[in-house]
């Protein structure tokens, strides 16, 4: 069986790779290593022992795409490809509803042309915008408060779209909560351009000197610190959910929608606390003014997850502390 992996060379792509590769399946990477390196996908080859196939390509090209169809024969799509910096979103909006919207676009006309009919897609916690209750279930209403967070909510509506109009599909929706760490070898992790805009690489690129001290939005938020709480999770079991929603996808029809976190809130210090012990290196920080737009928490149910796709996450903050520090140790300047 043969995977089509959309962004598979980026940071949830590249672990992703590793995790359907040793469950058996055959990758095709399409990538156009916007945000990421052709040496994600070698260390995946490294690591598992096994070879991909990798067209560099933009999604949005539907020859390119017509010609990794023909010459592959695809049983199932993983859509990873897109942007996902929500500042940038906000003063870009059209960037991201060109890149996000149309790789989706093009990536189920040429499903159609093919008779590909399932899709597992990278969808995000934000599409619940600011949700009334924790912790957060898959039924609750969705909103979008920024312009990536709305691509994510159009591209689930289209999604849905595409299965009323034939449900012969199988369409996977998998929402993250807030993905962080890295394989345990060291070889595959985050490598952001330019100034992190999330909690962990931020605080990883402290503990290598790339920056010099953490900058705590807030703390005075309704939490047990007063930072503000996320559901962090780790990405290697992240991927793992991958692996289990293709399995789903290759036995069921539906379009259906499953969180993917721990169900447990952490707090930024407490993150930052547990990088300290699990690195041995301090990470100094300052308290700023709130983010706008920040909430004081989130956090997932996963219990659809768990009881219809029999995932459930196995790794803890220590896990996603050491893993982090050992990628960002042995690897400083990311892929560069
Ligand atoms: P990433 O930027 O590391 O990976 C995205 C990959 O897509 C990159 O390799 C990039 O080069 C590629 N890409 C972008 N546009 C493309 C195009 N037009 N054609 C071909 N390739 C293209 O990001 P990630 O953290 O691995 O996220 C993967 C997906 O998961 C994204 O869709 C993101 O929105 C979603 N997501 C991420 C998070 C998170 O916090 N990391 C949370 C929720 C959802
Ligand atoms: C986590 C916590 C910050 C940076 C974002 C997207 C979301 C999803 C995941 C894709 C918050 C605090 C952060 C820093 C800090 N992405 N913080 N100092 O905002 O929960 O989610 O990534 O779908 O859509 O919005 O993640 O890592 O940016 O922030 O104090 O330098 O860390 O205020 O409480 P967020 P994050």
């Amino acid at each position: 069986m043969s995977i089509l992996i959309t962004g598979g060379a980026g940071f949830i792509g590249s672990h992703t790779c590793v995790e359907i590769l040793d469950a058996g399946y055959d990758v095709v990477v399409v990538d156009n290593l916007s945000n990421s390196s052709r040496k994600a996908l070698e260390r995946v080859e490294k690591i598992t022992g096994k070879t991909l196939k990798f067209y560099e390509a933009d999604v949005r090209n539907t020859d390119a795409l017509r010609k990794i169809f023909s010459e592959n024969s695809i049983d199932a799509v993983i859509h990873f490809a897109g942007y996902k910096a929500v500042g940038e979103s906000v003063r870009e909006p059209l960037k991201y509803y060109d890149n996000n919207i149309g790789c989706t676009v093009s990536l189920l006309s040429v499903m159609d042309e093919f008779g590909v009919k399932r899709i597992v897609f990278s969808s995000s916690a934000t599409v619940y915008g600011i949700p009334e209750k924790m912790p957060i279930t898959e039924e609750m209403p969705l909103s979008a408060i920024n312009p990536y967070g709305r691509t994510k909510l159009f591209i689930e509506e289209i999604l849905r779209d595409r299965y009323n109009a034939d449900n012969g599909w199988s369409i996977a929706l998998l929402r993250y909560f807030n993905p962080i760490g890295a394989h345990k070898s060291g070889l595959i992790g985050e490598s952001p351009k330019g100034i992190p805009n999330n909690l962990m690489p931020f605080i990883s690129q402290v503990a290598v000197g790339r920056l010099t001290e953490l900058h705590v939005f807030g703390d005075d938020y309704n939490t047990s610190d007063g930072t503000g709480s996320r559901d962090y999770i780790h990405v290697v079991d992240l991927a793992k959910g991958h692996v289990k929603a293709i399995e789903w996808a290759f036995t069921h029809t539906g379009c259906e929608a499953f969180n993917l976190g721990t169900g447990k809130g952490t707090t930024v210090m407490e993150l930052r606390d547990a990088f300290v012990r699990a690195s041995g290196v301090d990470i100094p920080y300052v308290i700023d003014p709130r983010r706008p737009g920040d909430l004081d928490e989130l956090y997932a149910s996963c219990d659809k997850a768990k009881s219809v796709l029999g995932w459930e996450a196995t790794l803890n903050i220590n896990d996603m502390c050491k893993d982090t520090w050992l990628w960002q140790r042995d690897n400083p300047n990311g892929y560069d």
